[in-house]
């Protein structure tokens, strides 16, 4: 990386976990700047400046941004991105990390991305795309079940349905193109071959045609033990992943990575921001699941701290183009996360329980906050399904789980739930 000035202030926007990780990182910079939050939540209040604007109020992050005097700004979630608040930024002549609204439609749009990786012979799921029920119920039925349904547009995580049966496909076909449930996001759909074998995702820091590819990560998508029942946003994480392998990561670099960011570049689009390439390790080789347009969420809470190199440095040099030559260090430490939800979640659950945190932590512990907020007496209280991260960084997996847990063990919060084997299909494999 060129030896820049790195910027002196700096906004990050969203209000998740993910960002409360961006946001600690970004503080442990040595350029020291000045990091204001927005909206922000009760945690990330305690360390840096929140300001009450909404993720998806373009107009007010851009005056925010301008009013504070902010030199780079660092997008956390999609829904800003793909509404554009990157190129509004630029317009505004202010830096940013995160795809312009072109680069967020490879998240905001399924059938998009499908066609650019088929279109460059990237290995994904042969799929049909379809805007009328009958040749989509006439297509299932020359596939068969298992078969997967994809509503295009976002979704908030509900908009993909792995169908066991034929029945279950068509069900989803109705809610999805007859139905309301799915607003836009469902006027068009996937339907596409059901990929077998174990998932993970890479987290990829793109600019142009130079990217770095970030330490390896999995999460744990289904609420309960033993990965059984219903999908949420993640209960947990570890970092590194096992399965991908020295050799394994060479092989998705050679076929996914650098085609997928030559065809980006190739398309016309100047991505500067996080490429999350979703990959089922088939039989066949890594195939790709899905792209999404931005860090994580639980990934970023383990990735980060295993940085050893400025975050900041390297979201800049992207920011800038100038990412070329960019070499990660990496601690060999473990990080693992688990993920404290309110229980009921990912359907309803309660708002506003008092949480108590343990203090002091324990070494290489800390708390990461999620859905929490602050209330009229000052307490923190729970705020949304997914409450807090726990992440722990040991020399083994072993170690950072016993970490991560006895702290998990310590919270007191009435409606706390979390899954106690975060970790265990990496543990297994040893
Ligand atoms: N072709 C497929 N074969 C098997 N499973 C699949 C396939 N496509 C998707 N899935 C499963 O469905 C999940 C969600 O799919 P996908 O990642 O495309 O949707 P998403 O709603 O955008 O997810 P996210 O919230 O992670 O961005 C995947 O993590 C995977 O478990
Ligand atoms: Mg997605």
């Amino acid at each position: 990386m060129p030896p820049t000035t790195l910027p002196s202030s700096i906004l990050v926007v969203g209000s998740g976990g993910r960002e409360h990780a961006l946001v600690r990182a970004l503080l442990a910079s040595p350029a020291r700047p000045r990091i204001i939050c927005a909206p922000g939540n009760a945690g990330i209040a305690d360390e840096v400046a929140c300001f009450p604007v909404a993720a998806d109020d373009i107009a007010g992050l851009v005056a925010l941004a301008q009013r504070e005097k902010i030199e780079f700004v660092v997008v956390g979630p999609e829904v800003p991105l793909s509404l554009g608040l990157a190129d509004r930024l630029l317009a505004a002549g202010i830096p940013v990390y995160g795809p312009k609204a072109d680069g967020a439609r490879l998240e905001a749009s399924k059938i998009f991305t499908k066609q650019l990786l088929l279109k460059n012979k990237i290995p994904t799921a042969a799929a049909g795309i379809f805007s009328e029920v009958a040749p989509a119920l006439a297509y299932l039925k020359t596939r068969g079940a298992p078969i997967v349904v994809k509503a295009d547009g976002l979704a908030a995580g509900k908009g993909v349905v792995v169908a066991p049966t034929l029945a279950e496909a068509e069900t989803a076909v109705h809610d999805m193109l007859a139905g309301e449930k799915f607003g836009a996001a469902g006027r068009q759909l996937l339907i596409e071959d059901c990929l077998v074998g174990e998932e993970t995702s890479l987290l990829v820091v793109v600019s142009g045609r130079d990217y770095v590819i970030l330490p390896t990560s999995q999460d744990h998508k289904r609420i309960g033990e033993g990965d059984t029942g219903p999908n949420t946003g993640g209960m947990g994480a570890y970092s590194p992943a096992g399965v991908v392998t020295p050799a394994l990561l060479d092989r998705i670099e050679r076929e996914i990575v650098r085609p997928s960011v030559d065809a980006i570049a190739a398309a016309g689009i100047d991505f500067r921001g996080t490429l999350f390439i979703g990959l089922m390790l088939t039989p066949d080789g890594p195939s790709v699941i899905e792209f999404n347009t931005r860090f994580g969420d639980p990934e970023t809470q383990v990735v980060l701290p295993r940085l050893a190199t400025d975050l900041l440095a390297v979201l800049w040099a992207a920011a800038r183009g100038e990412l070329a030559g960019t070499q990660l260090a990496v601690k060999p430490d473990h990080a693992l996360c688990v993920v404290i939800a309110a229980k009921g979640y990912p359907e309803n659950y309660p708002k506003g329980d008092a949480i108590t945190l343990p203090s002091p932590l324990p070494s290489g512990v800390s708390i990461i906050h999620a859905g929490t907020a602050k209330n009229s007496s000052g307490r923190v209280v729970t705020h949304g399904g997914r409450v807090l991260g726990v992440t722990a960084l040991a020399p083994t997996l072993r170690a950072a789980a016993a970490r991560a847990y006895a702290v998990c063990d310590q919270i007191q919060c009435a409606s706390k739930y979390f899954r106690r084997d975060i970790g265990a299909r990496e543990l297994h494999r040893r």
